[in-house]
């Protein structure tokens, strides 16, 4: 399907991988950036929600690769077959990532490290071999540059049910900071998109149904974020508007980072003020 936003043609000729695509706000971002002319490559653990992106583009445009990013031999084997195949990379978008909802005090040491593993090592192993590989090193000597775009979180001044993550992001929104500074002169521009509440099927199927229902009411914007908006700042970025932007959080969540609202919300916790935990329910 065209974008219904930017220009035919605007991402032709660009390599693009954008892990975690074969759901939610990875997915949008890979049709997204197809639409515009893009070869895309999705990863995941699952190949089955990744071929699924890749049918949904137009031309063939994406193309489904298991990686699980946690695994250094596997990022590598990822990089090895884009650069094969596409011979560059000139965007990632480090997408993938998660967690699960629990009061703090009971975050054990496993879960605690299972969490900033995905968050902050995932995204570093595929920021450094896709930097090091493909954006470092071009024709004549000249750096080939490329951008990265992380996947962070808001609110920044704490999401409570949520340490490990908010502690993870933020770990990754200053690498986002350091990386813009040190691999400048690569010509690589880093951003780190710092995402509110959006009605992904992951946050309206898994975490508990107080929040799902009251989350809205957090939001000044008075309602969650949708996958396209969040898509069409990712292409924003990828296309030549996004060239000088490098080093910035940039926060999209409809105000919720500029709210501090009475603690503890009314439903959002027990009523001890206690966060609830994570609870599944069937998909829709
Ligand atoms: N939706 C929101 O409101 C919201 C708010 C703030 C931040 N975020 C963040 O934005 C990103 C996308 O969110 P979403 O709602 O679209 O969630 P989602 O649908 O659950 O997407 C997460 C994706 O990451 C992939 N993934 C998980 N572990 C992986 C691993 N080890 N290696 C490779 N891929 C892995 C998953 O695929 P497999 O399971 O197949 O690996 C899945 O496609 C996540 O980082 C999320 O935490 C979302």
């Amino acid at each position: 399907m065209p974008s219904q936003l930017f220009q035919p043609g605007l991402l032709d000729g660009q390599v693009a991988i954008v892990s975690g695509g074969g759901s939610g706000l990875g997915r949008a971002s890979a049709l997204e950036l197809a639409a515009l002319g893009a070869a895309v490559v999705v990863c995941g653990r699952r190949g089955e929600p990744l071929e699924e992106t890749a049918a949904r583009a137009d031309g063939g445009r994406v193309e489904a690769r298991v990686c699980d990013i946690r695994e250094e031999d596997q990022v590598d084997g990822l990089v090895d077959a884009v650069l094969e195949r596409h011979g560059r990379i000139d965007l990632l978008v480090n997408n993938a990532g998660g967690q699960y909802m629990t009061p703090a005090e009971d975050i054990t040491p496993k879960g605690f490290r299972t969490v900033m593993r995905l968050n902050v090592e995932g995204t570093w192993l595929m920021t450094h071999a896709v930097a090091t590989r493909a954006m470092m090193d071009g024709r004549d000597g000249d750096p080939s540059g490329g951008k990265i775009v992380n996947v962070t979180l808001s609110p920044h001044h704490g999401l409570p049910g949520m340490a490990h993550s908010s502690a993870a992001r933020a770990a990754v929104e200053n690498l986002t900071r350091v990386l813009s500074i040190e691999w400048a002169r690569f010509g690589i521009k880093l951003t780190a998109l710092a995402a509110g509440h959006f009605a992904t099927e992951t946050l309206m199927t898994k975490y508990p149904k107080q929040v799902v229902d009251g989350v809205a009411g957090t939001v000044p914007l008075g309602r969650l974020g949708t996958e396209q908006e969040f898509a069409w700042l990712v292409a924003y970025l990828a296309s030549p508007a996004g060239d000088y932007v490098s080093g910035a959080i940039l926060t999209i969540d409809g105000a919720r980072d500029n709210w501090f609202g009475a603690w503890p919300p009314g439903g959002l916790t027990d009523a001890a003020g206690k966060p609830l935990a994570e609870q599944r329910r069937p998909k829709p």
